[in-house]
């Protein structure tokens, strides 16, 4: 591992991780919903929501379909993918803000789903930023030699949170879950991580944020009768934050690293609206061309929304070994990140 080289601010500078991604997996249920059909049950249209957020289609669970259900489907195919077996993973962590339940964790439901009979594991949330969050700290316990099989799963059941007489937010969520399996990289050219940058800034909490069945409003007649258990948005202050946001870390993360937008090969941003992945790529200089969107397929699928796009990618030809990637994710909290590699496979 190559030693890290400090900034006054405390950053990472040019740290190459010795882990890389060397499968993805990934899991939607089987119930298509489209903008016409939820235009039969709340107020809009196909026309303003594929103009307003470029979404045209997202999956919806059946009733009982569990984050950890669709965790574990999208973790067997990463791990048959990679030809690993579920008995050598070392470490689940599950991304999600939609656990199966409050306890136990989705991780242990994923690991006992899967059979990683000697997995340990836990729960992150980081809303729509888990997934690279999750990733990072999956990184480090490989690249530090501690592990060699992580599994980092990024895995919601929006549409139990989501209020469907609420039309500016219902529109936006799917369900869906996307699983990486991190392995220690044997050389720069097999692919490795190269650096991140997250960040919390917790006076966004107002903008986004889901008030009931917390130790702040534990769930009652009352919580549910105001519909605290739903997500609730002030979707103007979020997209706005999200605009810039984006833009501003992904080009602290390249210029540390000496890069420019026109360096990277695939720009995968978190998939929330297509506006706010278009303002991001020109602020960073990305060609449309290697800028990965697939929002019109599963709308924001919270944590699982970067995974699978990896695996859109994949599937359409567009990551190849030795690609530079860059993603970036903003939620609420609020959250955001940016994550630099090179694809391995
Ligand atoms: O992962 C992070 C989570 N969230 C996000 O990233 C979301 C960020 N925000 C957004 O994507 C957008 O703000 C929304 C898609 C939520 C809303 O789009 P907008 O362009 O900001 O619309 P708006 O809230 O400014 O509303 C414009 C108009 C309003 O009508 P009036 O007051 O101008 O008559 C709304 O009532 O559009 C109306 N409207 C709708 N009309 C039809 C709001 N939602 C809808 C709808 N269908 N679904």
């Amino acid at each position: 591992m190559i030693a890290p080289e400090i900034t006054t601010e405390g950053a990472v500078l040019n740290r190459v991780q010795m882990a890389r991604i060397s499968a993805v997996g990934t899991a939607v249920p089987k119930t298509l919903m489209t903008n016409e059909a939820l235009s039969k049950f709340v107020d809009t249209s196909d026309e303003w929501i594929v103009t307003r957020t470029g979404i045209r289609q997202r999956y919806v669970a059946k009733d009982g379909e569990t984050a950890s259900d669709l965790g574990a489907e999208a973790a067997k195919i990463a791990l048959a993918k990679a030809g690993v077996s579920a008995a050598d993973v070392d470490l689940i962590i599950v991304a999600t803000i939609t656990p199966d339940m409050v306890l136990p964790a989705t991780a242990c439901l994923v690991q006992h789903k899967i059979g990683a009979s000697k997995a340990w594991g836990f729960d992150l949330n980081a809303a729509c930023s888990g997934f690279l969050f999750a990733l990072q700290t999956g990184v480090q316990y490989v690249s530090n030699g501690v592990h060699k099989n992580v599994l980092v799963i990024g895995a919601e059941i929006m549409s139990t949170i989501i209020d469907y007489t609420d039309r500016t937010t219902c529109i936006i969520f799917g369900d869906g879950a996307g699983a990486v399996l991190l392995q220690q990289s044997t050389a720069l050219e097999g692919g490795c991580f190269i650096d991140f940058l997250h960040e919390v800034d917790g006076s966004g909490g107002e903008f986004l944020n889901l008030p009931g069945g917390g130790s702040k409003h534990p769930t009652s007649h009352e919580t549910v009768d105001k519909r605290m258990h739903y997500i609730h948005q002030d979707g103007k202050a979020v997209f706005k934050f999200a605009t810039l946001k984006m833009s501003e870390i992904c080009l602290r993360l390249l210029t540390r690293n000496g890069l420019t937008g026109k360096d990277i090969d695939l720009f995968v941003p978190h998939q929330a609206n297509k506006r706010i992945i278009d303002a991001a790529a020109e602020r960073i200089g990305a060609p449309p061309e290697r800028v990965l969107i697939n929002v019109d397929q599963y709308g924001n699928t919270t944590a699982g929304t970067v995974p699978i796009a990896l695996n859109t990618a994949l599937e359409t030809g567009r990551l190849k070994k030795g690609d530079l990637v860059l993603m970036a994710t903003m939620g609420a909290g609020f959250t955001a990140g940016a994550a630099l590699m090179r694809w391995g496979y």
